[in-house]
């Protein structure tokens, strides 16, 4: 991978200090790579927010986030006493100013390098005016580094994600700009590429000779909880699909890159991505199928439908819920779809990818009701992590037919503790220079191109009512869609 220094030296300042990401995730994660010896002591993380907060104000939000973690409270009182405040107004040429003059002041104090890493985690909105005056002001101007690390939503559609692109493309060029997608930061994610490019008994089968169908479902039980105003014009097309689901196929589907470093694995997903087969409007309902959660039982409580959420319009056309039929047109993929289905209130959180092969060509175990069992390979992205192998074998009881047995490797709870969250890996990959774990504009671009006549069509079609109960998995049609190719979801 493309890394510098395994020692990095820098201020990260985070636009939306006062925000729910920066606490729930981005705080957090800066502690892990303190604590885990990956941050040395020579950084700093400046906030920024509008809010009037004083230094210690900032600092004590840090504390009472990571204060889960176990640790003695001197070294996170000395852990937060790298975190600065700095309230500003995003349009005033002056905020960033003063903001450059504490940076500087921090970098003297801490002996930091010129390295600056800016992290926008805010509404996408601001992303093109602090952008524009990061540079105008000299904030981004280093003698080191500069880099700048954007939440999505990257815009709104191909259109908008263009004009997003160009106004932060004015102050950054493509290799300072890392495009978050927390999914790609995830252990399981990044095992796809160790499975598939690491094991002799799998690439050779990677291809439509060997694989029926792959199958990526994303599942949540939790609601649109507070998040409505951003939720409803975004629905899980925009939300889940557009992003982290096309990005599980790119990986899934990818040719083996000719080295492991950034340019050649974009440069595979980007060659999957641009073989998607585009669907026309019209096309939309033979491939897709949409889906709005009402009322339901979920873990046991009665949960409302998303009509009844708060912020939601009772008329809403958004899609809680998505399933969907990819076909790759390319020699390996011809003829195999990909299934990815993702939605809120289903019956439990969980993502994981099965890649179902095809039935051997004769079945001679087949009688006395034993059907075979297609041998199906599990990558287990969360909350279990892991891979399980179904295959078929005479089970050790005298019987005479093939049984379905699995070989399961499910990583254990303490490695789970230890495992690096998908934040703390990102924040650390761009502190190091690795953007190999975002999205290069070109991803953005086709993901966007592929998911706007899906999401045009269904904002001219405004039909969609609750569709699923809470607690389910998803409207019947989903079920069907895979049913008319003789297939059916896996839930295992
Ligand atoms: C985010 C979406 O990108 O991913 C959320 O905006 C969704 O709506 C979340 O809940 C799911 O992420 P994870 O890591 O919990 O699967």
């Amino acid at each position: 991978m493309n890394t510098e220094t395994n020692n990095p030296k820098a201020v990260i300042v985070i636009f939306g200090a006062t925000g729910d990401l920066a606490k729930r995730k981005l705080y957090p994660s800066i502690h892990r790579l303190y604590h885990s010896g990956k941050l040395g002591d020579q950084f700093a993380v400046v906030g920024v927010g509008r809010r009037p907060w004083s230094h210690e104000d900032l600092r004590a939000v840090v504390k009472e986030s990571v204060s889960s973690d176990d640790e003695a409270e001197a070294k996170i009182e000395e852990f937060s006493s790298h975190f600065y405040y700095h309230d500003f107004d995003v349009s005033s040429p002056a905020s960033y100013q003063s903001l450059n003059t504490l940076l500087a002041g921090l970098e003297d104090t801490y002996s930091i390098p010129n390295n600056r890493m800016f992290y926008l985690a805010m509404a996408p909105e601001f992303f093109g005016t602090i952008a524009k005056f990061l540079k105008s002001e000299g904030v981004s101007k280093t003698t080191g580094w500069s880099r700048l690390v954007i939440e999505k939503p990257f815009g709104h559609d191909l259109p908008s994600a263009k004009t997003l692109n160009e106004e932060i493309r004015d102050a950054f060029s493509e290799d300072q700009i890392y495009r978050i997608d927390h999914y790609l930061g995830k252990q399981m994610v990044q095992n796809i590429e160790v499975i598939r490019f690491a094991n002799a008994i799998f690439e050779p089968l990677w291809t439509n000779r060997y694989i029926s169908n792959i199958q990526i479902t994303s599942s949540e039980s939790l609601g649109v909880e507070d998040r409505a105003r951003y939720y409803e014009s975004s629905g899980a097309l925009r939300d889940m699909v557009q992003n982290h689901m096309l990005q599980m196929v790119a990986l899934l589907a990818m040719e083996p890159p000719i080295k492991l470093n950034t340019e050649e694995i974009r440069s595979e997903k980007r060659k999957a991505l641009r073989a998607l087969r585009p669907f026309s409007k019209d096309e939309v309902d033979q491939f897709f199928v949409r889906g709005q959660y009402d009322a339901g039982t979920v873990d046991g409580n009665l949960v409302p439908s998303y009509l009844e959420e708060q912020n939601v319009d009772p008329n809403s056309n958004t899609e809680t819920f998505v399933a969907g039929k990819l076909l790759i047109d390319n020699f390996r993929w011809a003829g195999v779809p990909f299934y990815i289905r993702t939605g809120k209130r289903l019956e439990k959180k969980s993502t994981q990818i099965v890649v179902q092969f095809k039935d051997i060509p004769m079945n001679l175990y087949y009688g006395n009701g034993n059907s075979m069992h297609p041998n199906l390979l599990v990558i287990h992205i969360q909350p279990d992590e892991g891979i399980t192998l179904h295959l078929n074998a005479r089970k050790l009881d005298g019987g005479t037919y093939a049984k379905p047995i699995k070989l399961d490797y499910q990583t254990n709870y303490n490695d789970i503790m230890n495992t690096p969250e998908a934040y703390e890996k990102l924040i650390h990959d761009c502190l190091l220079g690795d953007a190999t774990n975002f999205a290069h504009w070109d991803e953005v671009a086709l993901s966007w191109n592929f998911v706007d006549p899906i999401s045009e069509k269904w904002a001219e079609n405004k039909t969609l009512k609750p569709n699923y109960p809470a607690g389910s998995m998803g409207p019947k049609e989903a079920d069907q869609l895979l049913e008319k190719d003789g297939y059916h979801w896996w839930n295992i």
